[in-house]
């Protein structure tokens, strides 16, 4: 069962907002009957009509994105910057990102307008496996990097044990690219990360998400995923398997 306004609004009808003023004013029926409660719950044997036309299920749409720098991971942005949903302009679903990628970081983003396969893919009792490329400010150490491998305290907690090797290390210009993957989805996890053993995050970039990858996709370029990824990321999510 679902909110009649998010009904409404994941039909691709109008906002959330815009749904609740639809009800409130009396244009929605379920079953024939007017209903102006917000908080009524439908399921999706019932017969929703808005302004006496019945809601049709938006079709599941799901795109992988290289989510390019200076961009905003969300649907809206309050300041008026850009957001990744800006690069979706031709397509009519109301897509969301899946999980949440920084202001400055680049990389691999999965948009779909399936709320339940974003929950799946999003919540950390899932576990998906997410692989950074992050180049850093100074060498870390191998007791660093260790501490990072083991789990680290951060201000939220200990993180959960994560996988990092070091790439290149350049002495001369104390700077290095490592490559990390953790499964949990805390904000900046992987900076505050690196942060913590002293050697701060100057460039961060996801190039994996579960079995995906970037490809050939430039910066700002986006492709749908196949049905037998989204089924292969669903079986992850549930069982931990790819198959
Ligand atoms: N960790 C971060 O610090 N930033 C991101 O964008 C993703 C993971």
């Amino acid at each position: 069962m679902e909110r009649l306004q998010k009904v409404i609004a994941y039909a691709g009808i109008a906002s959330r907002r815009k749904a609740e003023q639809l009800i409130v004013e009396g244009k929605v029926k379920v079953n024939g009957q007017v209903v102006k409660e917000l908080g009524t719950k439908v399921s999706s044997s019932d017969k929703v009509e808005v302004n006496g036309v019945k809601l049709e299920k938006e079709q599941k749409v799901y795109f992988l994105l290289y989510k390019p720098r200076a961009t905003i991971s969300a649907v809206t942005d309050d300041k008026g910057r850009k957001t990744v949903t800006d690069i979706f302009k031709n397509v009519e679903q109301r897509i969301f990102p899946v999980g949440r990628l920084d202001y400055d970081t680049t990389g691999l983003l999965l948009l779909t307008n399936d709320g339940e396969f974003s929950y799946q893919l999003t919540h950390p009792k899932f576990k998906i496996d997410k692989t950074y490329v992050a180049r850093v400010k100074g060498i870390p150490t191998i007791d660093g990097l260790k501490k990072l491998q083991r789990g680290i305290r951060l201000e939220d907690g200990k993180t959960a044990p994560a996988k990092v090797s070091m790439m290149t290390a350049d002495e001369a210009a104390g700077k290095a690219i490592c490559e990390i993957t953790i499964h949990e989805g805390r904000n900046r996890q992987v900076r505050r990360m690196f942060e913590a053993i002293g050697t701060p995050v100057v460039k961060l970039k996801r190039e994996r998400f579960a079995f995906l990858d970037l490809g050939n996709l430039a910066p700002g370029e986006f492709r749908q995923l196949t049905q037998h990824e989204v089924k292969k990321l669903r079986v992850l999510a549930e069982t931990g398997k790819l198959d």
